[in-house]
């Protein structure tokens, strides 16, 4: 069923436009609909009178089911019962000929078949700023839909104009193939809508209701995300809840194995596309999210990790990033530590556990990849060297927990050989990002390490005076874990998976200039709140990242600049 997009201002566009892959002399714009069109193309210059063609794709993977709140459904299936595919089309034209450092103005606009033009607003587009530049650039992450989202992108606006250009370390959304999560979820607080000043979303705080509308920072701002493990679905299926597909990803061995009995059936030509797409649909892939963005795509692992410059910063883009399992280890819970009991006979049923997407240990291609992006005069001439993924090295979080590694399954069976139980464990002194990838980033000058994932903001040094910041307090939290607030851990374990504070050994920081209280009336060194929300911006005029609270229980109150620090080694 095709349904009318919710889209308030400009309603024939499913987004406003958006900018991706700035060169020295052109940039992206990017747009979607919900009509393929006759049409669409850019008009730009200071009399719009210039004009590029867009080329128009469609999105191969976009749904909504039951879950969706979409249009009418406000409640699980009252208009989808079953995922149901949703066509979207996306428009990419490339502006050409353009200044460094110059801005113009431009528009977007799609044609449908009847010869109805639909237009947006008139924003403006540059090409890549030049060295020397100064550039704010907002540093976030986690946006998952969550309440406090478009709160907090509106206060961004708010007390930094202008955005010129937005990190995000990745989980971007919840469901990464649910069309409406990116476009129009009717709660008001959809990914483009919250960064592009069009969400309305009603935020109660103590009884107290506020609508934000976002931020407008994408239609002029270009976007380089990271990707997290809410861009990555599992095993894909035509009757399973999308959730349910989300939670289902194998690893990618498991595929390709499985694939490698049957090719012979199902792929008789050898076709490496079909190869491909089966062993995705069996595994796990980030298709909607590269299908939506425009990223370099030069590494091995194509738009999944990736370089950039941006006046005086180079920006390094990781994959890193794992299935997230609950850590319960109750028979029935297919967790991060255990199979569940009933599965035990049947491997395909398994979750291996919290197995990482793409491989960052030393001898990887992602691995090898950076090793020589590191090396290279972009690189090491940059005055500002910043490395960004999802998954925390540091973090009083809770996701920090158990180590990035994957996991040794260990099978423990019964005397005839029946199985008794299927465990994982994860070594700390394997933990990827702590033993192999943070040397190689200290010893390549890295000044700034920036991710995300566990839902608060916390920042620690090195001693060696790299920085690392946690900025993913955006729209809710999943707590802060020190003193005597503990995670979820198995007991007996403790060498591996630490309970409270940093595995990696450093301590947190206090906020240099306001820092919350705890209620012993102590200096908090991080804030993990479901009322306040926290952004970070680099502003590379000065070096100095300074990161901003505000409390939404107090909708008329200030935005607190409450720390700051500079990158610089
Ligand atoms: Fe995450």
């Amino acid at each position: 069923m095709l349904l009318a997009p919710l889209f308030p201002v400009g309603a024939g566009l499913l987004t406003d436009p958006f900018l991706q892959l700035p060169t020295a002399n052109s940039v992206r714009v990017v747009w979607f609909t919900e009509f393929a069109g006759r049409e669409s193309f850019v008009q730009y210059g200071s009399n719009l009178d210039q004009t590029t063609i867009a080329q128009t794709t469609q999105l191969s993977r976009m749904r909504e089911d039951q879950r969706s709140r979409v249009d009418n459904q406000e409640e699980d299936g009252q208009v989808y019962t079953q995922p149901t595919d949703r066509p979207i089309w996306r428009h990419e034209a490339e502006v050409q000929g353009l200044t460094p450092s110059q801005r113009i103005p431009y528009r977007v606009g799609s044609m449908r078949d009847n010869g109805r033009m639909e237009w947006s607003g008139r924003y403006t587009l540059a090409a890549v700023p030049a060295p020397g530049q100064p550039l704010k650039i907002l540093l976030t992450s986690d946006h998952q839909l969550m309440p406090m989202t478009p709160a907090n992108l509106q206060k961004v606006t708010e007390t930094i104009e202008p955005i010129d250009a937005v990190f995000l370390a990745g989980d971007l959304v919840n469901i990464p193939d649910r069309a409406s999560e990116w476009f129009d979820d009717n709660r008001g607080g959809a990914f483009f809508p919250s960064l592009q000043g069009r969400a309305n979303r009603l935020l109660e705080q103590n009884g107290v209701g506020t609508r934000y509308r976002g931020g407008k920072i994408l239609q002029s701002a270009p976007l380089f995300p990271a990707l997290g493990n809410h861009e990555v679905m599992g095993r894909f299926s035509t009757e399973l809840p999308l959730n349910e597909q989300y939670n289902d990803p194998v690893p990618i061995e498991n595929a390709v194995a499985l694939y490698a009995k049957i090719a012979a059936q199902i792929n008789p030509g050898n076709d490496p596309a079909i190869a491909q797409t089966w062993i995705k649909n069996h595994s796990f892939n980030s298709d909607t999210y590269e299908e939506i963005f425009s990223l370099p795509n030069t590494s091995p692992g194509g738009e999944k990790y990736y370089a950039i410059t941006l006046g005086d910063v180079r920006l390094i883009s990781l994959d890193a990033c794992n299935t997230w399992r609950v850590p319960s280890l109750e028979p029935n819970a297919r967790g991060r530590y255990r199979e569940r009991d009933v599965d035990l006979s049947d491997a395909n049923k398994w979750g291996y556990g919290q197995h990482i997407f793409e491989p960052i240990a030393p001898g990887s291609p992602q691995y090898s990849w950076l090793e020589a992006e590191l090396n290279r005069p972009e690189f090491q001439q940059a005055k500002y060297k910043i490395v960004m993924f999802h998954h925390p090295p540091h973090s009083l979080g809770d996701n920090v927990v158990p180590p990035y590694t994957n996991p040794t399954q260990i099978i423990d069976r019964f005397p005839d050989g029946q199985i008794k139980s299927v465990r994982y464990e994860y070594p700390i002194g394997r933990d990827y990002l702590l033993r192999d990838l943070m040397p190689l980033l200290e010893k390549a000058g890295v000044q700034l390490v920036f991710y995300g994932h566990s839902h608060l903001w916390n920042r620690f040094d090195s001693p060696g005076g790299m920085h690392f910041l946690e900025s993913s307090n955006v729209g809710n939290t999943y707590g802060a874990f020190l003193g005597e607030t503990r995670r979820s851990i198995p007991i007996g374990f403790q060498p591996n998976y630490v309970p409270s504070g940093d595995p990696g050994g450093l301590t947190a920081i206090v906020p240099s200039i306001s820092a919350l209280l705890d209620e012993n009336g102590k200096p908090q060194p991080y804030i993990a709140s479901n009322e306040i929300t926290v952004f970070s911006i680099l502003d590379t005029a000065t070096g100095l990242v300074s990161s901003y609270r505000f409390d939404a229980r107090q909708p008329e109150g200030d935005v607190v600049r409450f720390d700051e620090f500079q990158i610089v080694r």
